[in-house]
């Protein structure tokens, strides 16, 4: 790769293949904070807070996530259907696998790691939300 090439991939740390997304910050201030260490499960799942957490998530899905996995996480095609993402503690792991490392191939960046942009309450919230609309619980 050229010099010139480099520098211009370095210039643009953001820009996606899919058109440029802009993380958002997620306003978590009435959820319960979740500290440092990442959860192996969705804490919000079944806690008092669920609805609040489903809330907070649509909105942070539709502002961090879906301009690649699409409105309603209904997908273009560009990226996985969220939807088909399986509820409880298995469909947990692989969502924070993703979350806090991304994914890349050959070098190059599939998602980036949504963990730099949204914190972990934001990222739970989106899964609580996700599971609202996912095939299992929708029956579709
Ligand atoms: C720049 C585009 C982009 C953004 C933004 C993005 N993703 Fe992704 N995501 C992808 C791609 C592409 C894949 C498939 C990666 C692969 O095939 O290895 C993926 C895979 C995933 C998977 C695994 C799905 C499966 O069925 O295996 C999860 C979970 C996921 N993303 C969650 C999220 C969440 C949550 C957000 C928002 C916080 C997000 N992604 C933002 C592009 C994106």
């Amino acid at each position: 790769m050229g010099a010139l090439a480099l520098a211009a991939l370095l210039a643009s740390p953001l820009a996606w293949s899919h058109g440029s997304v802009t993380p958002q910050a997620v306003d978590i201030k009435d959820l319960e904070r979740l500290g440092d260490d990442w959860r192996e499960e969705n804490p919000y799942r079944d806690h008092p807070q669920q609805e609040l957490a489903i809330d907070i998530g649509a909105r942070a899905y539709n502002s961090n996530c879906a301009a690649c996995h699409g409105l309603e996480a209904k997908s273009g095609g560009i990226a996985p259907d969220l939807r088909e993402l399986e509820n409880g503690a298995w469909g947990d792991e692989w969502f924070k696998e993703l979350v806090t490392n991304g994914a890349e191939r050959n070098g190059r960046v599939l998602m980036p790691r949504m963990s730099d942009y949204v914190s972990q309450e934001g990222l739970w919230a989106i899964r609580t939300w996700l599971e609202t609309v996912s095939m299992e619980t929708t029956g579709q």
